[in-house]
């Protein structure tokens, strides 16, 4: 009996943490129990869209790899893993010592010797990568791999665990958004664009240090943004569309749609069982406090500098530039050197200087985006 309340112990804590980069830190010690030698458990994301892999969650004392994306066709080991769907097993990584891929060079480069890597389905569907890393040669043996994938496939379902949660309530409110699209004018890649704007910005503010911001946290962020306004389903029609400049009354009403917002989220998240949804708080802050601004003159709160979390001003950055550079019924587009002297404008007032900064130093990765999500059928 006590062996079986032991047993519990070494593994609750898996279902009572939030976040799945929580889960594979203690499993990661579970499996050091078994396994001493490994030193690294890290999941890399697959993008369907862009065929790339992302850097999204790891357990180490190093972080070799982060806020990182690289093309599938530019790792054809990778490729050879999903396409024959078997784990490969490299008890030397000397073998790359001539690689040119700067992933194989950092995971090198910290030390590591050997890795054991196994791909990760939902159903049938490749959805990523598991790696487990030695700073040791000639660790793996052929006897552990069996206990090794028993280990891999816990991960494989703590990792479609979190993605189906997140797809689900993404289906849920996208259901809802698709029917505010169809009333609002902010149409066309508005969605698509401002999304891709606030994970650069994340992306960029994380490598250049901000502590609240891990691969699991952007790649979350990136999933809800395109919620941002999803408390206009709660705004009637007679406002939302109307085509000259709202009154006083009227604009009282649209300013709701922020706190409406962060009601719908906690509503359905009750009702689809997900209250305790890790990043479910990225949520609730991106629609419920999108509007404030850090002199303390936004709304609904009039939250001021800090208090606003930093994945809302870096997603108010990205929504503002890209109504900014987009056509709407009342302006033309703005050119990007025109909207970005405008969030300059905004900057240490309205908006974060730094997530201004950033998305302006990197305008060759907002260039790309716009090509890619671009309005213009052409
Ligand atoms: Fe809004
Ligand atoms: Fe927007």
């Amino acid at each position: 009996m006590e062996e079986i309340v032991l047993a519990y112990g070494r593994y609750k804590d898996l279902h009572h943490t939030a976040s799945l980069s929580e889960k594979i830190r203690i499993l990661h010690q579970v499996i050091r129990q078994d396994f001493s030698y490994i030193d690294r458990v890290a999941v890399a994301l697959f993008d369907r869209n862009m065929n790339t892999l992302k850097t999204f969650v790891q357990s180490a004392k190093d972080l070799p790899l982060q806020f990182y994306e690289c093309l599938m066709d530019n790792a054809p080991s990778l490729m050879e893993i999903k396409a024959r769907k078997k784990s490969r097993l490299v008890n030397d990584m000397s073998v790359f010592e001539n690689g040119t891929h700067e992933h194989t060079k950092k995971i090198a480069a910290n030390g590591y010797q050997a890795s054991y890597s196994v791909p990760l389905f939902d159903s049938r569907a490749f959805i990523g990568m598991l790696f487990f890393n030695s700073y040791q040669k000639n660790v793996f043996l052929e006897q552990d791999l069996a206990k090794l994938d028993l280990y891999a496939q816990l991960v494989n379902s703590l990792v479609v665990n979190k993605l189906q949660s997140t797809q689900m309530l993404l289906g849920t409110f996208r259901s809802c958004l698709s029917l505010v699209s169809y009333k609002d004018p902010e149409t066309g890649n508005h969605l698509e664009r401002m999304a891709r704007y606030a994970r650069l910005i994340a992306r960029e503010l994380a490598k250049q240090g901000n502590p609240g911001l891990s691969d699991e946290i952007i790649e979350t962020l990136f999933m809800f943004a395109p919620l941002h306004d999803i408390g206009k389903i709660g705004i009637p029609d007679s406002i939302l569309l109307k085509p000259g400049k709202l009154d006083e009354d009227e604009w009282q009403i649209m300013q709701t749609h922020s706190a409406k917002g962060r009601e719908i989220i906690d509503a359905v998240a009750q009702h689809l069982g997900l209250k305790s949804f890790d990043h479910i708080s990225l949520l609730q802050n991106i629609s419920g406090s999108h509007h404030e601004t850090i002199d303390g003159k936004g709304y609904p709160n009039r939250l001021k500098q800090d208090e606003i979390p930093i994945e809302t001003q870096i997603v108010s950055v990205a929504d503002i530039f890209d109504a900014l550079t987009s056509h709407r019924s009342y302006k033309p587009a703005w050119s990007n050197e025109k909207a970005f002297e405008e969030l300059k404008r905004l900057s240490g007032t309205k908006l974060n200087s730094d997530c201004v900064r950033t998305l302006i130093e990197n305008e060759p990765a907002v260039k790309e985006i716009q090509k890619q999500f671009s309005d213009d059928p052409e």
